[in-house]
């Protein structure tokens, strides 16, 4: 057996057949835990684990780096019990699925360039079965997307907006050579195309911390759960003082300074910096990473604050080592994604 307690102290109990993950359990059981790539790559199914022996099968040092895995943190995915297990969810109830993940069409009503290779792709959810529009969800959260006429073709992508009643969802694609959902989005999507969404999923999210302040890293396409923050704070007018990094490689990919500005307008407190890896002659901005940014501003950050973090491996790490000894580690939050 194994007792999942989740971060506002509700109890699961799943019982695992020989051989059978933690993740597979519990789904067999009916709670779909916050998960992605189900094959130890993505790091979203962490937890840990307070008590008893278990397996950890292969897995990516990216999706759980040697440091937190010796501090007894697992990838549900990859951990076959030993022995009855305690394990502490660094979620709260509220991100486990009871009903399994609900699937719904949706229509394409936007998709539109944003930068280079990058998209903004807008759904609206068709009506429930009580013809309600209801897209409610976590900022930090994501949606699998399938490829129209592929079934098990799915893609994850973050959710850039805020929940709403109006069926409404929002990703910034960037679109990879050869992936699969980046080719469907390229050759075959139109308005008014249909596909299925799968979610919300995800246990990324605001921490409730007190009133320190909150800075959010991103590296590209990584803005999105960030932005839906930062948007879900001007939405409740949240008072924690925040700054948000962006990075991007070359001028040409940036994007999201509108969507920024219209946060800064609304939210008091809140500031943005756009980091160019490899600017051109007429840029006037940063030069550097957003990791770079993020080290020289907490030289000077009259507090520490809980740090929000987006991108791919690299920037990952690169601002791990940025706030190594100055954030403590359980105060940096992260969510790696995967070119696919
Ligand atoms: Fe376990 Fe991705 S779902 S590492």
């Amino acid at each position: 057996p194994v007792t999942l307690t989740t971060a506002d102290g509700e109890e699961l109990q799943v019982t695992c057949a020989p051989g059978q993950t933690v993740l597979e359990a519990a789904a067999e059981a009916g709670a779909a835990l916050p998960a992605s790539c189900r094959s130890g790559t993505c790091g979203s199914c962490r937890a840990t684990v307070v008590q008893g022996g278990y397996e950890l099968g292969a897995h990516s040092p990216a999706a759980l780096p040697e440091e937190r895995r010796a501090c007894g943190e697992v990838l549900l995915c990859r951990t076959v019990p030993r022995e009855p297990l305690a394990v502490a969810l660094p979620y709260e109830s509220s991100r486990i699925l009871y009903g399994g993940i609900p699937v719904r069409e949706a229509e394409i009503i936007g998709l539109d360039p944003v930068a280079r290779d990058t998209v903004r792709l807008t759904l609206r959810l068709a009506e429930d079965e009580a013809g309600g529009l209801d897209a409610q969800f976590e900022p930090g959260q994501f949606m699998e997307l399938q490829v129209p006429g592929e079934e098990g073709v799915k893609r994850a992508y973050s959710l850039a907006n805020t929940g709403n009643w109006e069926g409404l969802l929002e990703f910034y694609i960037r679109l990879r050579p050869g992936g699969a959902f980046s080719s469907y989005l390229r050759q075959d999507a139109r308005i008014g195309g249909r596909l299925l969404a799968h979610g919300p999923q995800g246990a990324f999210g605001l921490h409730e911390t007190g009133l320190r302040p909150r800075w959010f890293v991103a590296g590209g396409t990584g803005l999105a759960p960030l932005l839906a923050m930062v948007r879900h704070m001007a939405e409740w007018q949240e008072p924690h003082p925040a700054r948000l990094f962006l990075g991007v490689n070359e001028e040409a990919d940036v994007f999201g300074v509108a969507e920024l500005d219209a946060v800064a307008a609304e939210l008091p407190g809140f500031g943005y910096e756009v980091c160019v890896w490899k600017p051109g002659p007429s840029w006037q901005g940063r030069v550097g990473t957003p990791a770079d940014a993020v080290a020289a501003a907490l030289a000077e950050a009259p507090e520490v604050p809980d740090v929000y973090v987006c991108g791919p491996p690299p920037l990952i790490d690169a601002v791990t080592q940025a706030t190594a000894g100055i954030v403590p580690p359980d105060r940096v939050f992260y969510e790696r994604f995967l070119a696919t």
